[in-house]
């Protein structure tokens, strides 16, 4: 009798969903996550007097409004483990620990993220998680954080599939939600197996404040234009609760308006994640213009969840389409060179089918849209007419012109 209680017993942790473990947490990645993260600007220089400041910065600034909630520190918080192995935050950097910090942030109506690495060191050299999996999960949950960035440095030959589900495993059996940002830069093609194990992937090496130029060797240094390359074909593996991330944004970190606005548009138009990476608490007006672009955030945070496409490509100019919900697309010319293009687009050049993910037409021949520039933020010069006459523009070097195309019901 007693040892069928104890095996009752057992098959209800093993079978009971949510105890099992054996899935990620759903729900949290419908659209793409929208945040800041320390990395990018302030690299190793991190300390929770700087998080805190930048969660003030997020919310007097109405990123929070915009939907930017989580505030996610990359590596550099951690110290050592106690005698118990349990992680504990630098004593110098974050003397007041992460619970508080957590809290703070909580109470600002912001989400708290952290960062660790499937290796025994991160990349930074500070304590990764290998061997500690269920008890970093479990400190995280308990410290109150709602996600987590896991990165590949010195994982030596272990099986990613396997380190990534045991992460999962290990977030999901914490019983708190964590959004689960996997960052091993495509090394090992995630979008073809990651979709049930994190909500996003990395696609390639890290970016840089740069738009064009050739990367740097091996992977790292990448500019943008050298993701949006790498980013672009991956389109059908990417959807609601899992997302290719081209790694995150570098607005207002060097590079000039107009290539931070390409940018930010690119990111948009590829569904991407968009996290912030820069000094939140020091911003041009240019800077807050891009990432406050509520319309421009519309077209990355759209329902439908498809990443866009590019339809063709003449000398430097690109052409890209997202279908979006409700039967409108977004448009983004996207020019590559440094010199302006002056365009004249006639729409039914461009009745287009999407064959591979949502099996949507443009139908220019049937449906004529109304059409919205995004970045004109003057409310009349905005609407530039619809999709019955060409559209003559100019697009800047290094920049973009990008449209919401509506059908019109009349
Ligand atoms: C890797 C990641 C970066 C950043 C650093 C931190 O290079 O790809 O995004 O997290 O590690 O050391």
């Amino acid at each position: 009798m007693r040892k069928l209680t104890v095996m009752l017993l057992l098959a209800a942790v093993v079978l009971v969903p949510g105890r099992s473990a054996a899935q990620k947490w759903e729900g949290l990645a419908d659209t793409p996550q929208m945040g800041w993260n320390s990395w990018n600007k302030f690299g190793q220089n991190i300390s929770e007097q700087l998080i805190r400041e930048q969660a003030d910065a997020m919310v007097a600034e109405g990123l929070v409004d915009a939907g930017y909630i989580y505030l996610n520190m990359d590596d550099c918080w951690h110290g050592e483990r106690d005698a118990d192995g349990f992680v504990q935050p630098d004593p110098k950097t974050f003397p007041s620990g992460i619970e508080a910090l957590a809290d703070y942030v909580h109470s600002k109506g912001m989400k708290l993220g952290i960062y660790s690495d499937a290796g025994r060191r991160t990349c930074a050299g500070r304590t990764g998680s290998f061997g500690h999996e269920y008890q970093d999960a479990l400190q995280y949950a308990r410290w109150g954080i709602d996600y987590l960035k896991y990165d590949w440095c010195a994982t030596e030959n272990i099986n990613p599939r396997g380190a990534y589900t045991l992460m999962r495993d290990a977030l999901r059996a914490a019983g708190r939600p964590i959004f689960f940002s996997m960052c091993e830069w495509g090394t090992n093609k995630p979008w073809e197996w990651a979709a049930e194990v994190g909500h996003s992937w990395r696609t390639t090496g890290d970016i840089t404040a740069r738009f064009a130029g050739n990367p740097r060797q091996r992977g790292w240094g990448q500019t943008v234009l050298s993701i949006i390359d790498q980013n672009a074909p991956l389109r059908k593996y990417a959807g609601p609760g899992h997302w290719n991330d081209p790694d995150m944004l570098e607005v207002g970190n060097g590079m000039s308006v107009n290539e931070d606005r390409a940018h930010f548009s690119m990111w948009c138009m590829m569904a991407a994640p968009l996290i912030l990476g820069n000094d939140l608490s020091k911003m041009t007006d240019d800077t807050r213009a891009i990432i406050l672009n509520k319309k421009v955030i519309a077209i990355d945070q759209d329902k439908l969840g498809v990443q866009g496409l590019r339809y063709k490509t003449e000398n430097d100019i690109e052409y890209w389409f997202k279908p979006l919900e409700g039967g409108d697309w977004a448009f983004c010319l996207l020019n590559r060179g440094t010199e302006p293009a002056e365009l004249n687009i006639n729409w039914q050049d461009l009745n287009l089918t999407d064959e591979e993910v949502s099996g949507l037409s443009t139908q220019f021949d049937a449906i004529t849209y109304n059409i919205e520039n995004l970045w004109e933020f003057n409310a009349k010069k905005a609407k530039v007419g619809n999709t019955k006459k060409a559209l003559k523009v100019t697009v800047p070097g290094h920049d973009v012109a990008m449209y919401r195309l509506t059908p019109n019901k009349k």
